[in-house]
């Protein structure tokens, strides 16, 4: 998969996004405890922490684990980290939650249909009566629809040097590939590592039975984190809240 340090990730242009509609979100059902699954390298979890929520990240790479904890240590944001799989939450971390949120697409590392639906029983499983969660996957139908085999190409700087890093799709049924070329200048010239990994391209139907088969109720779709609603043809993102039953 990608490389883990992931510089050319654009936080503050995520973060501006995304924590307002989680936190709106939260502001609207009481929510004091937060699980951030699939944390990754723990920013929306430091940033949650310090706006005052009680906040545990979990991931299953030890190497993200460990880039969360020092990224929270260096802005004093309690949150606690732990190393472990989604498909496996109410063993390792039962709570239970308010809430919960998978963002990043973490869901569609999924190998399976019956896979992501262990996985959202999980989360049903570690949520209170009534808890909510948000998850957030690509809107692969539309990206399809709309040719958008491009994601990104994006430049930074590394040891004194370039890098850039451009990641795309290859479409397929039920899986995409993800396929990262990294470009590292060294001197004159231009050294490529290539990275690729595997997501479960689920359409937004099968999504939506899914977390109604894991008896999670009113799921509202989203097509991005202002809240517009999901569009199959429009949207980028398919972001799912729904609530454990009460
Ligand atoms: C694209 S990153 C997103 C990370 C973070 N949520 C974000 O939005 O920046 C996907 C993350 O999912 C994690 N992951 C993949 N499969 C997982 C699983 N079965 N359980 C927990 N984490 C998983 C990966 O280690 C990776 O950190």
């Amino acid at each position: 998969m990608a490389p883990l340090t992931s510089e050319y990730t654009r936080w503050d242009r995520r973060l501006a996004r995304e924590i307002p509609f989680l936190t709106g979100i939260f502001r609207e059902r009481g929510v004091k405890s937060v699980l951030d699954v699939a944390c990754g390298m723990g920013r929306h979890a430091a940033s949650l922490a310090q706006a005052g929520y009680r906040v545990t990240g979990i991931d299953i790479s030890a190497e993200a684990v460990a880039s969360a904890r020092a990224h929270a240590r260096e802005q004093a944001a309690a949150v606690s980290f732990l190393e472990g799989s989604f498909l496996e939450l109410s063993r390792v971390i039962p709570g239970p939650f308010d809430a919960l949120y998978c963002v990043g697409n973490s869901l569609s590392f999924c190998t399976s249909e019956e896979e992501m639906q262990r996985a959202l029983g999980e989360f049903r499983a570690v949520l209170r009566p009534g808890g909510v969660a948000v998850a957030q996957v690509l809107n692969y139908v539309g990206i399809a629809e709309r040719g958008e085999r491009l994601d990104f190409v994006r430049s930074f700087p590394r040891d004194g040097s370039e890098e850039i890093v451009v990641k795309f799709f290859r479409f397929g049924e039920p899986c995409w590939d993800v396929e990262f070329v990294t470009l590292k200048k060294q001197g004159e010239s231009w050294r490529a590592e290539i990275d690729s990994g595997s997501l479960l391209a689920l359409p937004r139907e099968t999504f939506r039975r899914l977390w109604g088969e894991a008896e999670f109720t009113d799921a509202q779709f989203f097509g991005d984190y202002a809240r517009t609603p999901f569009d199959i043809h429009l949207s980028r993102d398919c972001i799912a809240v729904a609530f454990a039953p009460g």
